[in-house]
């Protein structure tokens, strides 16, 4: 008997080399190269037990296709709903990956009760937990999930069976990792098995109209293939994730077919699932005190939506050595560029000083935008003077010393105004010709303009 022909498959990327390696050579990540079967072994394997192949749709003048049902099904979770770019399409396939026990499970259960509540059928499988545990949570939750329809099966045929006997206009798969196809070589949870439930699950979406979500649990390391390598198959990616603290959850879209990504949903895990948070910048300002100096607060965006952050810098006498540089949340070469501005361009002695910068809540600034308070920030701390506390920071500083413009200044000074901030420190150029009720701009045109105004 011929031997099956095997590679090496990276877990977390899914990518596919003839040899062992110790690091992936496509994702640079180490230990995650596992053998297994050869995709083209497993598309001969399967040719024939693809149920739900489109193989003979015939050619058409694209004005002769019905446009594509612009249908949304809001579950009626609005963070839920605003992160999917305004509801659940039917006929899509999205993933929700997150480290297990972050709530994916809660929060796909909610959102399955919520549809089977407002008459759309769901069906919920669960390779992971008993029909009975999967009740004992239903039971926890503010949503009554007491109708949804649950499988306890990991089999992808018989779930595809079930499915299109019963009919449901969304389909739950938890976990993605724990489903497999006896047709497949590979075991549950190996590359080619997550990656070929996937696109049949994909097709079957298609096919049927029937919205289906697929739990991805994030893995580090080991033999089981993470989300990673199934983002390219399905039409919208979700991470699910915690922040600022232990109730916290995140959910951001990495790839969205039917919206944007990089939007943001903000959760609380309570004794009753998840909860929305409707207002996300109180909790990252909840621990905020003011009249410390190295705390200041930025409008920040995170796709869309305007995120208030406080960036906290810390700088000390360095003891001995090499002075320290750390930053949480923030580039680091970015913040020895600042450093080297503030020296340079204020006469801030830097040059010893041990600096820390912490932005709070876990978030990460990648834009530019945030560099006025980082500078703030660490003027503030290296001549402990704090900044007002009801001033936020907002442009990007030029290695001249000079504030430079930065984009969305509307939507972030909303925010702020919202949050019950009085007073902006912005470019120049920025400020807005009718800034909202109640938030002063105080346009800066440099460094030091930034640090006389604003240092109390
Ligand atoms: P779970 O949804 O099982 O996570 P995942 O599917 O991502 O692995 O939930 C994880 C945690 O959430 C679990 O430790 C219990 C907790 N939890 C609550 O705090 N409140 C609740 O109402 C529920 C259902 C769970
Ligand atoms: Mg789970």
């Amino acid at each position: 008997m011929a031997r099956t022909k095997t590679a090496f498959f990276c877990t977390d990327c899914g990518n596919e080399t003839l040899r062992w390696q110790g690091q992936c050579p496509a994702c640079g990540a180490w230990n995650t190269l596992v053998e297994e079967p050869t995709a083209r072994t497993r598309t001969e394997r399967t040719r024939g037990t693809q149920s739900h192949a489109t193989s003979s749709a015939p050619p058409v003048r694209l004005r002769d296709v019905e446009p594509g049902d612009t249908t949304r099904w809001p579950t009626g979770i609005s963070e839920f709903d605003f992160v999917l770019g305004g509801g659940v399409v039917p006929g899509s396939v999205v993933l929700v990956g997150g480290e297990p026990g972050i709530g994916k499970s809660t929060l796909l259960l909610q959102v399955a009760a919520r549809l089977q509540h407002a008459g759309r059928g769901a069906l919920y499988v669960s390779g992971e937990e008993s029909a009975a545990q999967v009740r004992m949570r239903a039971d926890r939750l503010a949503e009554p999930a007491g109708e949804v329809t649950f499988l306890g099966e990991t089999e992808l045929e018989t779930v595809l069976a079930r499915a299109v006997e019963l009919g449901p206009a969304a389909l739950f798969v938890d976990s993605i990792q724990t489903v497999y196809s006896p047709a497949l070589d590979g075991a549950p949870g190996s590359v080619g098995q997550v990656r070929e439930c996937a696109a049949r699950l994909q097709r079957f979406a298609k096919e049927a109209g029937v919205a289906v979500f697929l739990v991805g649990h994030v893995t580090k390391g080991g033999a089981v293939a993470g989300p990673k390598t199934l983002e390219h198959i399905v039409d919208t990616v979700l991470y699910f994730e915690d922040a600022a603290g232990l109730d916290h959850r995140l959910l951001r879209a990495t790839k969205n077919r039917f919206g944007s990504v990089d939007e943001l949903g903000v959760f609380r895990m309570t004794a009753e699932g998840l909860v929305v948070v409707g207002n996300p910048s109180e909790i990252f300002l909840a621990e905020r005190r003011a009249g410390t100096s190295g705390g200041a607060v930025v409008a920040t965006l995170e796709g869309s939506r305007p995120l208030l952050v406080e960036i906290q810098a810390l700088c000390t006498g360095a003891s001995y050595g090499a002075a320290q540089r750390v930053a949480t949340g923030f580039d680091r070469q970015r913040l020895a560029m600042l450093l080297a501005v503030l020296e340079r361009r204020a006469g801030l002695k830097l040059a010893q000083a041990d600096v820390f910068l912490n932005v709070v809540g876990g978030v990460r600034i990648a834009e530019t935008a945030g560099d006025l308070a980082v500078a703030a920030a660490v003027g503030s701390s290296a001549l402990d003077r704090p900044l007002p506390a009801d001033a936020i920071f907002l442009g990007e500083l030029g290695l001249g010393g000079e504030v430079r413009a930065v984009g969305q200044v509307e939507r972030r000074l909303a925010e702020a105004a919202r949050m019950g901030f009085r007073r902006a420190f912005l470019p120049e150029r920025s400020v807005p010709r009718t800034p909202p009720d109640g938030l002063q701009p105080i346009p800066v045109r440099d460094l030091e303009g930034l640090l006389r105004g604003a240092l109390q």
